[in-house]
C-alpha cells in the first residue's frame, strides 16, 4: 500500500538525500551529464540543502512509502495568495518502482491536497531532454505552459519546460 510521509526529522532528511543520490545518479547522467548531476546533488539535494529548503524556503518534502519501503520522494512549494498555485518541485521514484502506477497515485494524492488547500494550479519544471517524465506528465494531464533557462552557477544552466495542470473540484 502506498503512503506519503512528511519529512520532519534529520533521519527523514537523510533518507531523502540517500534516495536522491541513488535516483539522480541512475537517471540523470545520460540527460545532463555526470558533472552537472554531481553539482546539482551537492547544491540542492544534500542534507544541508534540503534542511535549508524546509526550514527557510517553505519546502514540504514527503517520502513515498510502498510496502513499508521508501521508494521515492517529492516536494511541494506553496505560493502565497488566495487560490494560488502549488509547485511540485520534484517527484522521483526508484527505478524498480516505476511503471506500476505509483507516480499516478502520488499525483492523485497531491491533487487531493490541492483541492483541500483551494489551490487552482499545480505546476512544475522538467528538463527538456527528460522525455519519459514529460510523457508521464502529459499522460496524467499536464500541458507545456512555457520554458525557462536558469543559471544555477558553476557554469551550469537548467533548460526546462514549465508544465501545469488546472485543479478542478
Ligand atoms: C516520472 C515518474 C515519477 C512516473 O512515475 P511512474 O510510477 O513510473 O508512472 P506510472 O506508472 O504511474 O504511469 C502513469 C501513466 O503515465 C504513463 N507513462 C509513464 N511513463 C511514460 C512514458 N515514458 N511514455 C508514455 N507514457 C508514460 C503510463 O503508461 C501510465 O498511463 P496509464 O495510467 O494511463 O496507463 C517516474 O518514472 C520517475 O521517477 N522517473 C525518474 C525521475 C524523474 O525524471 N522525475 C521527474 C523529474 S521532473
Amino acid at each position: 500500500m502506498l503512503t506519503t510521509q512528511r519529512v520532519t526529522t534529520s533521519r527523514d532528511i537523510n533518507a531523502v538525500a540517500v534516495l536522491a543520490n541513488q535516483i539522480w545518479n541512475q537517471h540523470f547522467p545520460p540527460i545532463i551529464g555526470q558533472e552537472h548531476v554531481d553539482y546539482m546533488l551537492d547544491k540542492f539535494q544534500g542534507v544541508p540543502a534540503i534542511t535549508r529548503q524546509i526550514c527557510e524556503d517553505g519546502y514540504e518534502y514527503y517520502l513515498i512509502v510502498d510496502e513499508d519501503q521508501y521508494t521515492g520522494y517529492f516536494a511541494l512549494v506553496a505560493e502565497d495568495g488566495d487560490g494560488g498555485a502549488l509547485q511540485l518541485s520534484k517527484l522521483y521514484l526508484k527505478r524498480s518502482s516505476r511503471g506500476r502506477g505509483l507516480g499516478r497515485a502520488v499525483l492523485a494524492w497531491i491533487e487531493e491536497e490541492c483541492v483541500e488547500r483551494g489551490v487552482r494550479e499545480l505546476w512544475l519544471t522538467v528538463n527538456k531532454d527528460n522525455a519519459d517524465s514529460i510523457a508521464f506528465y502529459q499522460r496524467v494531464g499536464f500541458g507545456v505552459a512555457g520554458s525557462s533557462v536558469t543559471d544555477i552557477g558553476g557554469g551550469f544552466v537548467m533548460d526546462d519546460y514549465r508544465m501545469a495542470k488546472s485543479i478542478v473540484d
